[in-house]
């Protein structure tokens, strides 16, 4: 009864929906068991181009049954624009199944992210704005409303009552605070108010008998799709089938084992898909962990390897490194081989998918960094815990050599170039897990299967 968990190695878009869209072929069940639309991934079959949040990557296969499971914070409206682009490209989204106990991102928590964000000025962590902190915030308050009080208006009510009332605080307090910082820089204070800003109050997004009344009204539409989707899980594995179990973000940006602050609300490694789809450590079985052949991150926080110069430039337009989410540029920099190993030994990866190696095409000599030097000079071949360390630690690389052709329409191992397979057989070894996918361009065709 095989349970298969894709993670993320790095600091997220490393394209796992691209490798949870192949890997689904030989699965029953794909279950996201974290985070939110935060998240974005682009999967490209056929030359067309379909871009999910919140939606499993395997909803293009009508027969495979796809779980939004109770470890997700779900936007109705974010989800049901996507069930509504997938029904009009003529997508079945039948065997959607939304766990009931999945926590629902209100309005509150969207308004929330923002001012939380703009009130930490220049400390603040670049999060996507879409709810993700607060919420997750809220389920630990046991304030969050969840998929299943939709479907009671009484519940629904008080529910929200509940979470409202400290949140309104919260947010005239931020209001206030702007408005004083806003008067302090000079501004018009009066034409900025008149013009209903975030966080001001009243808001006529946070009016609890509107809320109330849309929310009910997401709660008939997803009807249809509220399950017990852990028992939808045991049911799949008990019988023999292969569930995947697909994380959002990565680990580097683990809220216990990332690079915190600099991270997101929830965990994406291997160990939370356990709780976050509601089954046990022992029905998995496999671990595969995604990173791409150099490193990207977006948002703030530490990124030893960043490039500031061409080469860093060059990956960003040739790799497309733009977000699905928030359209920002992603930062980018060299394969980090101590992150990696950390990731590895983390989520204890069996296999690595490496995307994204054609983007490496012609940036001359390809670098990983093997170690870090602290501030103070001394050697560093683990990633370290200390965030003051991990933010002035500079990398130490191996350099390779690199390759000017274009591997986009290589299939085979043996049609890439050889300092391509030798950059793949160095991560590998120096990792210790071996690479068993690689990606040459976009289309789930532009694959490469290593090994097998
Ligand atoms: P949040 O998850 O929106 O709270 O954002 C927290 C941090 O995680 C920010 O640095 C985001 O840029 C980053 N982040 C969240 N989701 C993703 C993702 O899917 N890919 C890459 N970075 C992400």
């Amino acid at each position: 009864m095989p349970g298969v968990v894709i993670v993320g190695a790095q600091w997220g878009d490393e394209g796992k929906g691209k490798i949870t869209d192949l890997l689904a072929d030989r699965a029953g069940m794909i279950v996201r068991f974290q985070g939110g639309n935060n998240a974005g991934h682009t999967i490209v079959r056929e030359g067309r181009e379909y871009k999910f949040h919140l939606i499993p990557s395997g909803i293009l296969y009508s027969q495979k049954t796809c779980v939004i499971g109770n470890g997700v914070v779900l936007d109705p409206r974010v989800l049901l624009g996507e069930i509504d682009g997938l029904k009009r490209a003529g997508i079945d989204v039948g065997n959607l199944r939304i766990s009931a106990n999945a926590h629902l991102i209100m309005p509150y928590h969207v308004l929330l992210d923002t001012a939380g964000e703009t009130k930490l000025g220049k400390l603040s962590i670049g999060t996507t704005r879409r709810g993700i902190g607060p919420c997750y915030a809220d389920k630990a308050l046991r304030l969050g409303i969840r998929v299943q009080d939709l479907l009671d208006e009484k519940i629904l009510r008080t529910k929200i009552r509940a979470a409202l009332e400290p949140k309104q605080q919260a947010l005239r307090e931020l209001s206030v605070q702007r408005r004083k910082l806003r008067k302090e820089a000079g501004e018009d204070v009066a034409k900025a108010e008149s013009e209903a800003e975030l966080g001001d109050i009243p808001d006529p997004r946070l009016d609890v008998h509107g809320m109330v009344e849309e929310h009910v009204s997401y709660g008939h539409r997803l009807e249809p799709h509220i399950a017990d989707t852990a028992r939808l899980c045991w049911d799949e594995l008990d019988s023999g089938g292969t569930v995947i179990f697909e994380g959002a973000q990565a680990t580097l940006l683990d809220l216990d084992h990332g690079t915190y602050p600099f991270v997101t609300s929830s965990n994406p490694i291997a160990g939370a898909a356990c709780v976050g789809a509601g089954v046990g450590p022992a029905d998995i079985d496999e671990v595969w962990g995604i990173a791409k052949a150099y490193a990207t991150r977006v948002g703030a926080g530490p990124f030893p390897t960043e490039l500031e110069d061409e080469i860093g430039e060059r990956m960003v337009e040739q790799g497309h490194e733009f977000g699905t989410t928030t359209g920002r540029r992603r930062r980018c920099g060299w394969m980090d081989l101590v992150a990696l190993r950390y990731a590895v030994r983390l989520n204890r990866m069996d296999a690595l998918a490496i995307t994204k190696l054609d983007v490496l095409r012609g940036l001359g000599p390809l670098r990983a960094a093997v170690r870090y030097r602290s501030k103070e000079g001394a050697v560093l071949d683990s990633f370290p815990y200390h965030q003051s360390i991990l933010h002035s630690a500079t990398p130490e690389y191996e350099e390779l050599p690199g390759f000017d052709e274009d591997i986009s329409d290589c299939r085979e191992e043996a049609d890439l170039p050889a300092a391509a397979r030798d950059f793949l057989a160095f991560i590998a070894d120096f990792v210790g897990v071996p690479v068993r996918l690689v990606g040459v361009g976009p289309d789930r065709d532009q694959t490469i299967w290593l090994g097998s």
